[in-house]
């Protein structure tokens, strides 16, 4: 199966190179599975019910969250009918949603994984051991596993990574909307890259509106980011495939495209 993940989509700038180069990447790729972290698609702050409908219509498979899940309030609403959208399963067993979704695709089955970091992020409950228990759980279904691991520090994503090492199909860091150049198969077979990078606004900071931070940064002030809704974009992804028999990574590349880094078709 090859399976193609696409980083935190930020606001329309993000939904739009999406919409223009998910097709050309299908092309490229040949995904039978597209994910994408969707938890700052609303600009910047969580998500819509339009919004998810609309990555499902564009070919998205499943749609993975993080910190900003609740931003938006309606998602109160929709969340536990949305079968495809999964926030960090470990939440609060109180919290609407699920954190784990099986897929299946021409026959073979793919379970989605969104976990969420605790280092200089809120206390949630611990991901690693909640990790060992969903695969254990995702296993009976299928060898085939990928997780989204939303968080900050580079340590905590790298060892979740060697923490699952040959259990998981992938692991892949997402939040800290940075690229890194780590995409890698670990020893055990597991496609792992510490963080994604965005896909939203290219000359910003982080997608933020540079001025609104720059402004934090030089006053401390309080002063709302905002998400501009224009501008060069960029778009980050990771592209794995994996042996439908073993759940083991085969290759995986990362991609990255803006107009410094153009598209190769
Ligand atoms: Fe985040």
């Amino acid at each position: 199966m090859k399976v193609l993940f696409i980083g935190d989509i930020v606001g329309s700038v993000g939904r739009e190179i999406l919409r223009d180069y998910l097709p050309r990447l299908k092309r490229k790729y040949g995904p039978d599975a597209v994910i994408v972290n969707g938890e700052n698609a609303a600009a910047g702050r969580g998500i819509t019910k339009s919004i998810y409908q609309d990555l499902l219509y564009m070919g998205v498979d499943v749609i993975t969250m993080g910190n900003h899940t609740w931003d938006q309030k309606e998602i109160f609403d929709f969340i536990d009918e949305s079968d495809f959208l999964i926030r960090p399963a470990n939440f609060s067993v109180e919290a609407p949603g699920r954190g784990m979704v099986t897929i299946e695709k021409n026959g073979v089955k793919l379970t989605v994984i969104n976990l969420h970091g605790r280092v200089f992020l809120p206390p949630h409950d611990d991901p690693f051991w909640l990790a060992e228990e969903l695969i254990e759980e995702a296993e009976q279904q299928s060898p085939l596993i990928f997780v989204d691991f939303h968080a900050e520090a580079t340590s905590e994503k790298i060892a979740m990574g060697w923490h699952l090492n040959g259990r998981a199909s992938a692991v892949v860091g997402t939040h800290t909307h940075v690229q890194t150049a780590d995409a890698r198969i670990l020893s055990g077979g597991t496609a792992y890259i510490t963080d994604v990078g965005m896909t939203g606004p290219y000359d910003e900071i982080l997608g933020m509106r540079k001025e609104s931070v720059l402004y934090r940064f030089k006053t401390n002030l309080p002063v709302r980011f905002e998400v501009p809704k224009t501008g060069r974009p960029v778009l980050s992804g990771f592209f794995t495939e994996i042996d439908d028999e073993t759940g083991k990574a085969v290759t995986c590349e990362r991609i990255y495209i803006n107009e410094d880094y153009p598209f190769v078709p």
